[in-house]
């Protein structure tokens, strides 16, 4: 009969078949559940022969970097490589304020410092890695056969995986019959915490497409004060579950405003929260008119650079639910 026990038992027996006794296997993480339970059914099955590499592309969550570590390398005793490459990233995103090349900029800078420690890491008898950890999920198995959700004709989605053809390495996709609802049973059996387990899904290109128009490491820091304002409430209030998703947008327009008897003239915020089953269609969330005033007094008296919040009350379709 199929339990998630078995599950795990069977993948973890698996992904030993297919590797065997001595080779090795990386895979990147991001810090979401399906990586993160994937690296960890890895590194039940295999120990320190999976090399799980972490990018902070300085496009991240406040602090979440540091969290992503403590979760994987202390708590689930991963073998992790984590990779500070927000330099390069914001390097490379100088100039660039078209959304989709953003996407592109940045899935190439990933791809290649991917590349770059992957090639770093050899196995003790000096053979090569041979096997690529993949978090792919069901839908996403549909989604490539099919081809046609709307978001991925709207937006160029990218996925580590596919990206990475020409390292010869073999495809180990140990969640691909799964749900997301079953990744995150699956998490909480195999001990991750329960904030990682429930995290609001995390675009790939993360803040960078959540500051508008030019990506510069002055834009990340006020998006990212933002945000975390607002996810800090939003948990506070208890309501963090009940939300699919939620952040700050950082929007490059000036706009006058008054602090003691100072005139400012700062950017503005537009905060996005939105309840969803699948991300194709998405209602706003509505908020008690004191939350939202509370979110916009404190977004604009302690985050310098701000001097107006927003809230944006659209649905999908016809708003995504980033703005970029
Ligand atoms: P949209 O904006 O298309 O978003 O309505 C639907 C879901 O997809 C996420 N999203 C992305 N995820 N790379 C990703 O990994 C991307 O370029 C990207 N763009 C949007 C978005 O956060 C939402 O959960």
């Amino acid at each position: 009969n199929w339990t998630m026990e078995n599950f795990i038992e069977n993948a973890i027996e698996r992904i030993r078949a297919t590797v065997g006794p001595t080779a090795e296997a990386i895979g990147a993480v991001s810090g979401g559940v399906d990586s993160s339970v994937a690296a960890k059914l890895m590194r039940e099955a295999i120990g320190d022969r999976f090399h799980a590499i972490f990018v902070d592309n300085g496009l991240m969550r406040k602090d979440e970097a540091i969290q992503v570590k403590k979760a994987l390398d202390d708590g689930l005793g991963i073998n992790l490589v984590v990779v500070d490459a927000g330099d390069e990233f914001l390097t490379n995103l100088k100039g660039v304020t078209d959304p989709e090349k953003k996407r592109k900029v940045i899935g190439h800078t990933f791809i290649h410092v991917f590349e770059r420690v992957a090639n770093q890491i050899k196995p003790k008898d000096g053979s090569d890695v041979g096997f690529l950890l993949q978090g792919t999920l069901y839908p996403d198995v549909i989604e490539s056969i099919s081809f046609k959700g709307p978001s991925q004709t709207i937006k160029s989605h990218h996925n580590v995986g596919g990206l990475i053809d020409n390292m010869q390495l073999k495809l180990i996709e140990p969640l691909r019959e799964l749900f997301k609802d079953e990744v995150r049973h699956l998490g909480e059996l195999l001990g991750l915490p329960e904030e990682l387990v429930w995290r609001h899904p995390f675009p790939g290109p993360g803040i960078g497409i959540r500051v508008l128009g030019e990506v510069t490491p002055k834009q990340v820091q006020i998006a990212r004060e933002a945000d975390y304002i607002f996810i800090s409430e939003i948990r506070k209030a208890g309501l963090y579950r009940q939300i699919s998703q939620a952040f700050a947008c950082l929007l490059p327009v000036k706009s006058v405003g008054v602090m003691g008897d100072q005139r400012m003239y700062e950017q503005v915020i537009a905060l996005r929260a939105i309840e969803t089953v699948d991300f194709m269609t998405a209602d706003w969330f509505v908020f008690d008119a004191a939350f939202l005033k509370r979110v916009a007094s404190r977004i604009v008296n302690e985050v310098t650079g701000v001097s107006r919040v927003t809230y944006d009350i659209t649905s999908k379709p016809p708003a995504t639910v980033e703005w970029e």
